[in-house]
């Protein structure tokens, strides 16, 4: 037996009540997870899929190669450039030996919620950006690519898809529950969230702030450059090489708002009214332009 239960045809299986895709995740990859430590200077970063995981990623990566660049030092710090798939929980299961060895700082993506990932996270003070997305628009993202993602469950319907992600029966859990659990480290002084939407309204901003959080001192002149270097065009232009044909799939709109396109004014009040009772009230609720 590899996980507690299997669904939706094999596709998903849950581990501690969160259901994950069978094709990336695993029973054993998660056990394995357990000899994770964590360490102070490691930079997470910790986003819901489809929150825009990979344009933050991006920005991060752009940052730290600008400061080795300047600083003319052999590689100080591990990023996604190094041969290792970035996400914690994405992998085999000899990767956090692989892990431990490795003597920079550490670059590490994850989906996680809090209090799935491992304990040293939060002891080690590890530094996290959390970002955080309209659940409106994540929830449209999150349809449009189950479309053409294999691995992910397909919906016939977009309404159909609305039920699965309202009740958290999608790859990574209920994004609702992910804030929920968020918000207890909102206040932790090692946990910086931001908001895809106030760095897509001002990009130079949340870069300086991500590098300042992260202590990537740079010029102006130098984070203006990794904000155009991390546009949504310049990133898509750039994708058949940085993300082969999953390019396509990946930059699809990368605004806000599309979700006015696929919700019913029901759906809109239901999810309205769950923010509403759980989230608006809370720091990370607060955070989100609703
Ligand atoms: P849309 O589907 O709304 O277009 P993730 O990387 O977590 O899977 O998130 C994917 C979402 O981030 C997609 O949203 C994608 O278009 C958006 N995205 C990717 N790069 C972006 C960028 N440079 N600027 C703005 N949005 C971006």
């Amino acid at each position: 037996v590899v996980a507690d239960t299997m669904d939706r045809e094999d596709l998903m299986f849950t581990y501690k009540g969160i259901p994950y895709p069978t094709t990336l995740c695993s029973y054993e990859v998660f056990k394995a997870m357990e000899s994770f430590e964590a360490r102070s200077d490691d930079m997470i970063l910790a986003g819901f899929p489809k929150s825009g995981t990979n344009w933050f990623g991006h920005i991060l990566l752009e940052l730290i190669t600008t400061f080795e660049k300047k600083t003319e030092v052999e590689p100080t710090i591990y990023g996604e450039e190094f041969d290792e798939f970035p996400y914690l929980e994405i992998g085999d299961t000899e990767k956090y030996q692989r892990m431990k060895k490795i003597p920079f700082r550490r670059v590490i993506r994850t989906h996680l919620m809090s209090q799935n990932l491992p304990k040293s996270v939060f002891t080690n003070k590890a530094k996290i950006l959390l970002l955080l997305r309209n659940p409106k628009d994540l929830a449209t993202s999150f349809f449009k690519f189950s479309k053409v993602m294999a691995p992910f469950p397909t919906y016939e319907s977009w309404d159909e898809f609305f039920k699965d992600f309202m009740i958290g029966n999608i790859p990574w859990g209920s994004y609702f529950t992910y804030l929920s659990e968020w918000n207890k480290h909102a206040d932790d002084g090692h946990v910086m969230p931001i908001t895809f939407e106030e760095v897509k309204e001002n990009p130079l901003l949340g870069v300086k702030k991500i590098a300042k959080f992260f202590e990537l001192p740079l010029t102006e002149e130098e984070l203006k450059k990794v904000a155009e270097r991390s546009s949504f065009q310049a990133m898509k232009n750039n994708s058949k090489e940085t993300h082969g044909v999953f390019g396509n799939v990946l930059f699809r709109k990368g605004g806000v708002s599309d979700w006015k396109s696929l919700f019913s004014e029901e759906q809109n009040q239901e999810m309205d009214k769950i923010f509403e009772e759980c989230l608006a009230q809370t720091k990370l609720g607060a955070k989100i332009k609703y």
